[in-house]
């Protein structure tokens, strides 16, 4: 009864303008390892599931980068949204043809673009996850111990009055979705929180449940469709209600206010490579702390800064602290690494 969802219709604002509307960052081989971030994904849920169970949820623009990056899968496990409207929407239509396959269906869901170094720790930790959620009618999250106060991840406060095995997922006391820096600060400093990995297991009926109470504009518009998925209609059905529920993330509508949500505190390597200060931290660095991609880059009294062009271009950068050059194609962005959480807003402009 196990699945598994890729996210995949993120356009990856935070990494523009490496990532484009065209070809957003799951598409591209951000870590230069000859693998796009989708197909490594894909490939760390075959050990968990065979392909046939694997389901790619994505913007109906991505189907075609969709088959060139997994050619294995089949048209029908790959889900095409008619416009952008977050997570939440996104899930719930998964979730509703899920049911329809397989009531007892027990569902990973994961995003297309995270790093993860310790793969069979990964997997197993959704083996015990998969175990709990079919016990138990419960929104499992998996969590990691949060190293800074980053505002661009959920916060998971976890009770830490109660007592619990260590090998039983833990209740969570609140979910508190992208705070602002003091209250990160905040949360960091109590030891009480983890961050939320964005990587979600659940049985689809309590899935589906949680959106009933939780969303229920959501979960009215697509489960009017319930007689059409994994028909000749879905598409149609999908390209006329789907525009039309709320535009919110997962975390917003659901995780956020369920009192039935639970994490394991997990230890997989993971980086969720959202933005380029993930990718300076997690990248090999000089010994002034400065990652460089691209060739020849000279960098002279530059200290903590992200430097990527394409290979040829001759770059030479002096007193620089603490930035992101990044030069491609018929742009070159230089920001402040410490403001890079308004880069998605340029995008908008
Ligand atoms: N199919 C589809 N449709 N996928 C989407 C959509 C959509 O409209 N919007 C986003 N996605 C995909 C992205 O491609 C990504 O793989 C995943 O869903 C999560 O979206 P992000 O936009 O990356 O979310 P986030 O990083 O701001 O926040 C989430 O992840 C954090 C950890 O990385 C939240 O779950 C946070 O709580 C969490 O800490
Ligand atoms: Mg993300």
């Amino acid at each position: 009864n196990t699945y598994v969802a890729i996210m995949a219709g993120g356009i990856g604002s935070r990494f523009w303008p490496a990532s484009r509307e065209e070809r957003p960052k799951q598409f591209l081989d951000i870590l230069g390892v000859g693998k796009s971030l989708i197909r490594l994904t894909f490939e760390r849920f075959l050990k968990l599931c065979p392909a046939s169970n694997i389901f790619i949820v994505t913007n109906k623009q991505y189907a075609g980068l969709v088959k060139e990056h997994l050619p294995e899968l089949t048209d029908n496990q790959i889900l095409t949204e008619p416009s952008r409207n977050n997570t939440a929407p996104c899930i719930a239509y998964t979730a509703f043809k899920l049911q329809a396959l397989n009531p007892d269906a027990n569902l990973v869901v994961a995003p297309s673009d995270h790093i993860i170094l310790k793969e069979d720790t990964f997997v197993e930790t959704l083996q015990q996850g998969l175990a709990f959620t079919a016990a138990n009618d419960a929104l499992l999250t998996l969590g990691i111990t949060p190293t800074r106060p980053d505002t661009g991840y959920g916060y998971i406060e976890i009770d830490p009055k109660v007592p619990g095995d260590s090998n039983q997922p833990k209740s969570v006391k609140a979910f508190r979705e992208k705070p602002d820096r003091p209250t990160a600060q905040q949360y960091l400093d109590s030891g009480n929180y983890l961050w939320n990995a964005g990587i979600f297991v659940w049985r689809v009926s309590s899935l589906l449940k949680a959106f009933a109470e939780n969303a229920p504009e959501i979960h009215r518009i697509l489960g009017a469709g319930a007689p059409h998925y994994n028909t000749p209609q879905e598409q149609a059905f999908i390209d006329e209600a789907y525009p039309t529920t709320p535009s919110i993330s997962v975390d917003y509508a659901i995780m956020e206010k369920a009192g039935n949500v639970f994490t394991i505190p997990s230890d997989f390597g993971w980086s969720d490579l959202g933005t380029w200060a993930s990718l300076h931290a997690e990248s090999p660095k000089d010994d002034q702390s400065n990652v460089a991609q691209g060739s020849p880059i000279q960098l002279i009294d530059t200290q903590d800064t992200l430097v990527r062009a394409p290979k040829g271009k001759r770059l030479v950068i002096g007193g620089l602290d603490d930035y992101i050059v990044v030069d491609e194609g018929d742009v070159l962005l230089i920001w402040p690494k410490s403001r890079e959480q308004e880069i998605k807003h340029l995008v908008d402009k």
